[in-house]
């Protein structure tokens, strides 16, 4: 897995999620009482990693940051991730496990508030685990959120590549139109390339609630 946290065009692309966030929303910071969430990897302390990035960007407070990682290496053991995320930031909120089990229990605790997500999967645009992730998360967010998905538009191991319009679509089949009403139609998306080999894309969904 690449190094995110000393990229510098994983650091651009965060960049522009935090302008488009602002943009969307007419808010400089996360509002107080509100969150960001991420599928998070690794978070050293240094200026390349996601959570320094965008407390130096004021965009949040350490402790509105909620990072989750399912923290296994190749052999399906835990590989430490969310161990020395706690040892860098103690004061952010860190969890081990699955994203969807993670947000379905926080918001029948009443503990999931987020205004902007961060989806940064490493899933294929035409695969159903990131319509799954991104419409689970979807039924679960307040009215105001800026939710970021990531996929995959070519895999690095052949030549296939993937369409970039079967995310909106697959969620266009499978959310139910009570909840797609209230997600803006107009989806802004922008791709980079950070490992040299696979193109992601970026899609930025917003909530703007009933109108
Ligand atoms: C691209 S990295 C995150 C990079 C980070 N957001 C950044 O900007 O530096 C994606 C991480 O998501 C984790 N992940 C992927 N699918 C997951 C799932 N369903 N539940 C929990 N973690 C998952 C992977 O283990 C990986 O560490």
């Amino acid at each position: 897995m690449p190094k995110y946290h000393d990229n510098e065009i994983k650091f651009e692309a965060r960049q522009r999620n935090v302008d488009i966030f602002r943009k969307l929303t007419g808010l400089y910071p996360i509002p107080i009482g509100r969150q960001y969430w991420t599928l998070c990897n690794e978070q050293p302390k240094g200026p390349g990693s996601e959570i320094v990035q965008l407390i130096d960007l004021g965009l949040l407070t350490v402790d509105q940051f909620h990072g989750v990682d399912k923290d296994v290496n190749k052999h399906g053991k835990e590989s430490g991730i969310i161990r020395r995320n706690r040892k860098w930031h103690p004061n952010a909120h860190w969890y081990r496990g699955d994203w969807i089990a993670t947000i379905k229990e926080q918001t029948m605790q009443g503990k999931f508030k987020p205004a902007m997500i961060y989806l940064d999967t490493t899933s294929f645009a035409d695969y159903h685990i990131a319509s799954n992730m991104v419409g689970a998360t979807m039924m679960r967010c307040p009215s105001g959120t800026v939710l970021f998905a990531n996929v995959m538009l070519n895999d690095s191991h052949s030549s296939k590549r993937f369409d970039e319009e079967a995310l909106v679509r697959n969620l266009g089949e499978q959310i139910p139109s009570f909840e797609l009403d209230e997600w803006d139609t107009d989806v802004q998306t922008f791709s980079y390339n950070a490992s040299g080999f696979t193109n992601m894309l970026t899609h930025a969904f917003f909530k703007r609630g009933k109108s």
